[in-house]
């Protein structure tokens, strides 16, 4: 007998959480919902309906590679981020919620900002986003890999977004006061970290977008460095760190940098370090 979705979705729940899975109920959802090309409500308007052998087929598939270790996010090749889906594959970082803050940090900080870089871009989420949100921003995105940025350029044009790309080592390319602001989620694990990092991140997230070579801390402090370069007086610089990183990055801002502000997570972590450069005192 073919199998309902109801009842392909029980059985395939049963074998994510024999398996392991976090959140597997959700995850069936949402790789049932890919294999037969629907939205998840789908599955709950039509219980009743049945598999095709193809969409069985392509179900089996997602859940052995799912209960292999694989993020449901690469199996389905997308993941929301500030409301809207971008593609993701295993050249990119799967975009995190607590990163939305970024593009809400630099949107309130930096309302008349018109030149923006973000660094180290991946799939692109937070420069698109800002790109999208407020048209009058011009956003140039880089990334040191070249991989990472054919996804973003991707996504760019899917969503609708005008940017420009660039493949270089942090802000190396730019002249000096290029921008009035820098956002930027720099790849922050430290490599010592890596055995304690759960599989799905450890084997299938590019490590560039992880660890940045190990460079852990260092990363901010070349990130810092970069910025009082190419950020035009006033100009803010926003980015991201480790939910532990606060007291070891804070102190890397010297006196050229003002109003530094650490926002939380939804979950009450110190996860975003943004700042305004006024070398000298110019521009107050
Ligand atoms: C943590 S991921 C963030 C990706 C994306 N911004 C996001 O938040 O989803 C860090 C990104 O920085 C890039 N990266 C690593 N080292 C870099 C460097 N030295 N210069 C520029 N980009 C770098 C990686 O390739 C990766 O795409």
């Amino acid at each position: 007998m073919d199998a309902t979705l109801q009842r392909a979705l029980a059985s395939a729940v049963e074998r994510l959480l024999h398996g392991g899975v976090a959140e597997a109920r959700l995850t069936a959802e949402v790789l049932l919902a890919h294999a037969i090309g629907r939205e998840r409500v789908y599955l709950f308007a039509h219980p009743e309906e049945t598999l095709t052998p193809e969409a069985a087929r392509i179900f089996r598939r997602a859940l052995g590679e799912r209960l292999s270790g694989r993020p449901t996010q690469y199996i389905t090749g997308s993941q929301e981020f500030y409301g809207r889906s971008f593609r993701v594959t295993p050249d990119v970082l799967i975009p995190r919620p607590e990163t939305e803050h970024q593009v809400e940090t630099v949107m309130r900080r930096q309302p008349r900002a018109r030149r923006i870089a973000d660094i180290g871009c991946g799939s692109g989420a937070i420069g698109i986003s800002l790109a999208l949100e407020r048209p009058a921003y011009d956003l140039t995105l880089t990334d040191i890999s070249p991989a990472a940025l054919r996804v973003a350029r991707e996504n760019a044009a899917t969503l609708g977004a005008n940017a420009r790309f660039l493949c270089c080592d942090l802000g190396a390319a730019f002249a000096p006061a290029a921008f009035d602001a820098v956002v930027s989620n720099p790849p922050y694990i430290p490599i010592e970290a890596r055995e304690g990092l759960p599989r799905e991140v450890r084997d299938h997230e590019p490590h560039v977008a992880l660890f940045g070579a190990g460079q852990g801390n260092g990363i901010y402090r070349r990130l810092i460095a970069d910025a009082e370069r190419i950020l035009r007086p006033g100009g803010l610089l926003s980015f991201e760190i480790g939910y532990q990183d606060l007291e070891a990055v804070h102190p890397m801002f010297g006196p050229d940098w003002r109003f530094i502000e650490a926002n939380q997570d939804l979950a009450g972590w110190p996860r975003v370090l943004s700042a305004f450069f006024h070398p000298g005192g110019a521009g107050l």
